[in-house]
């Protein structure tokens, strides 16, 4: 099992610089990226009002899907529109509606810190929609195969920050398994009170995986992906074995 190594939080931004370039020669990265966006996209309710942020939106594809998306960062690179920290929002009190972290989750070393951050500037009723890794059987054997983050199931999860900590001096921490065992595996269930888990939703992405990620190899072409996304119908009969990402929605409870 790969161990989290204590990284430099510009390693984010490293990551973020590398993963441009491998995205504009991968146009079967990109269609899986979009069809992901499309079930986001799906989870948002346009009749609520209030902002549509993302938080760590990296290279900010996500407009491609959701233009009147706020994309932000903790590296206020010149596509995003704003720079923001997880652990501390600029955005006043209940003015969002919509709070979308893509692969972020996994990232936040204290959750529970970050989920009450979250909660401040959600407004009554307000959706935060998480897009993560499914630790499946699948997910774990891919992710952490192939994947240079640790997935990170049997580490002891740090809920809650210490009073020392600063959201100036975050570090790199990655723990792929976290949105599985927190919210699919229930470790989070007496966790989240003044919010109602409104959905969680394991989806197959084999046609994900055969695009080889940022770093890998893409397998096959256009007709392999068709293979995939028809075997992805069927593989999602069987998410506990064959997820491959999982789709968390938390709404904050309306007093
Ligand atoms: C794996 S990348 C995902 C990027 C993008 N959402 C995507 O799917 O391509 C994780 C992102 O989260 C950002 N991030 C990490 N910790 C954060 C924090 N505390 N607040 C805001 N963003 C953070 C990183 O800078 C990085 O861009």
């Amino acid at each position: 099992m790969k161990k989290s190594t204590a990284l430099p939080v510009e390693q984010h931004n490293v990551e973020i610089q590398r993963n441009r370039e491998a995205w504009s020669r991968k146009p079967q990265l990109q269609e899986n990226y979009r069809r992901f966006y499309r079930s986001i996209a799906a989870r948002i309710d346009a009749s609520r009002p209030g902002l549509i942020v993302e938080l760590g939106s990296g290279m900010g594809n996500i407009k491609e899907v959701i233009p009147q998306c706020i994309t932000t960062d903790l590296f206020p690179n010149p596509w995003l529109d704003r720079q923001e920290n997880a652990y501390r929002l600029s955005f006043a009190d209940g003015s969002v509606s919509h709070l979308i972290l893509f692969d972020v989750w996994h990232h936040l070393r204290y959750p529970g810190t970050a989920l009450r951050e979250f909660h401040r500037v959600l407004a009554p009723g307000g959706r935060l929609i998480l897009f993560e890794p499914a630790a499946s059987w699948t997910g774990r054997l891919v992710y952490g195969l192939f994947h240079h983050e640790p997935v990170g199931l049997k580490d002891q999860i740090s809920w809650d920050a210490p009073p020392e900590f600063s959201p100036d001096n975050v570090d790199y921490y990655a723990a792929q398994g976290l949105a599985t065992r927190l919210f699919w595996w229930g470790e989070a269930r007496d966790r989240l009170e003044g919010w109602r888990l409104r959905e969680i939703a394991p989806l197959a992405c084999f046609a994900y995986f055969a695009a080889g990620g940022f770093s890998g190899l893409q397998i096959g072409g256009r007709f392999v992906q068709g293979l995939m996304h028809g075997f992805d119908r069927v593989a999602a009969i069987f998410p506990r074995a064959l997820a491959g990402r999982l789709l968390v929605v938390l709404e904050k409870e309306t007093l």
